[in-house]
């Protein structure tokens, strides 16, 4: 049985919650203890989740046995409990991104690796089945080299301003968003960040008080040669179709991939609403013998930690999950090292290394 626990029981916390509950009743683990600072959100979760509590994590790790952690604390808070819990000898996963600061990430990196540990970060486009499928066609040589294309994550404006106004100012749509399709991207290419160029827009979020970028527009080199553009931003309006506009383009010397990651097929319009489209793909629930289930790559990511753990409990080394789908602490770098040369660039408004 595998015992975890999770610090942090926000927004995605409770994605990460859900999926543990829903792997205990399938028997492969037990959701052992909770953590949070604030006492409201806690005691909501603890009831929710009829599981122990905390305020403090390193209370919880002290007092707790537990096999794995996941940690979805605010972006500049996952390094401190990863460093605490590595040092337990307890497997972290990270949400993205791994740290906001490379020395942190490499620190957190350093310290999974002497207590031999997992360190994982939720990049979930990877379990996203149609980036998969562009996957196995890139490496099958459909496209051919790829040369250039574009990539767009956009989100509705209440994302920043009223989901978490209290850090979105220490956050940007380069962190928040960018940093997925960084991944997506090195994943695809089999190419790390060697360049980039970048301009940010301050407006709309600054004249309510928010101080961080409305959106981020930034060329990046990969060592391969690769060029694509990203277009961030946290700005859309209230009402657009979908919480996130997603997607890319990829040119090659034989053809061209398009993928719409937002509208995958149903828009509707009802009436006091409008149009909406849906992406389950993602996060979907269905209610069966009295429970919800939930499915989507947003949990199947989350889901693979667990896989893991009960790899290395069965045997595996480390070294055997790198399996190309999950993302490790190596990988929580190299976009961490794109994430800053872009906040760099835009500051210099010089093109800078990653
Ligand atoms: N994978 C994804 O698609 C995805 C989506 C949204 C957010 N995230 C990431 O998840 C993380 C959390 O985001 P969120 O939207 O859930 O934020 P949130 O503000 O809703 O939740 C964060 C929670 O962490 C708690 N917290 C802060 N410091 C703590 C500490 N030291 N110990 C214990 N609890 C602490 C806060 O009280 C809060 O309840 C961020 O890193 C974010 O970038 C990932």
């Amino acid at each position: 049985m595998i015992k975890l626990g999770v610090i942090g029981l926000g927004k995605f916390g409770t994605n990460i919650l859900n999926t543990y509950k829903q792997l205990e009743r399938e028997g492969l683990c037990k959701l052992i203890a909770i953590c949070d600072i604030n006492e409201k959100i806690l005691e909501q979760q603890i009831k929710k989740f009829n599981v122990k509590g905390y305020t403090n994590y390193k209370e919880m790790i002290e007092k707790e046995e537990l096999d794995g952690i996941a940690i979805a604390t605010p972006d500049p808070f996952h390094r401190e409990p990863t460093l605490y819990a590595a040092n337990k000898k307890i497997h972290v996963f990270v949400e993205k991104p791994l740290d906001v600061t490379v020395e942190g990430c490499i620190e957190m990196i350093e310290a999974c690796k002497k207590n031999d540990v997992l360190l994982q970060v939720d990049f979930h486009k990877r379990f996203d089945p149609f980036h998969q499928i562009i996957k196995k066609d890139i490496e099958e040589g459909k496209i051919g080299k790829i040369e250039y294309g574009s990539v767009h994550m956009e989100d509705k404006i209440v994302v920043p301003r009223d989901w978490f106004p209290n850090w979105a100012g220490k956050s940007s749509p380069v962190w928040f968003l960018g940093v997925h399709f960084f991944d997506l991207m090195r994943w695809f290419l089999k190419s790390n960040g060697r360049s980039v160029f970048a301009k940010g827009i301050k407006n709309k979020l600054k004249s309510i008080g928010i101080d961080t970028y409305d959106a981020v527009i930034a060329i990046v080199e990969f060592e391969n040669g690769v060029v694509l553009s990203f277009e961030l931003s946290w700005i859309l309006p209230e009402n657009f179709e979908s919480i996130v506009n997603q997607g890319f383009k990829l040119v090659g010397e034989k053809g061209i991939i398009e993928c719409d990651s937002q509208d995958r097929g149903t828009r509707v319009c009802y009436d006091g609403i409008g149009v909406m489209t849906y992406n389950p793909v993602f996060i979907n629930e269905v209610k069966k013998m009295g429970e919800i289930f939930y499915s989507g790559y947003g949990i199947e990511s989350i889901a693979d930690f667990v896989y893991n753990i009960k790899h290395l409990k069965d045997g595996y080394k480390i070294e055997n999950l790198r399996n190309e789908i999950t993302a490790f602490g190596e990988d929580g770098l190299e976009v961490t090292k794109i994430a800053l040369a872009i906040h760099k660039s835009i500051e210099t408004n010089k093109e800078e290394k990653v």
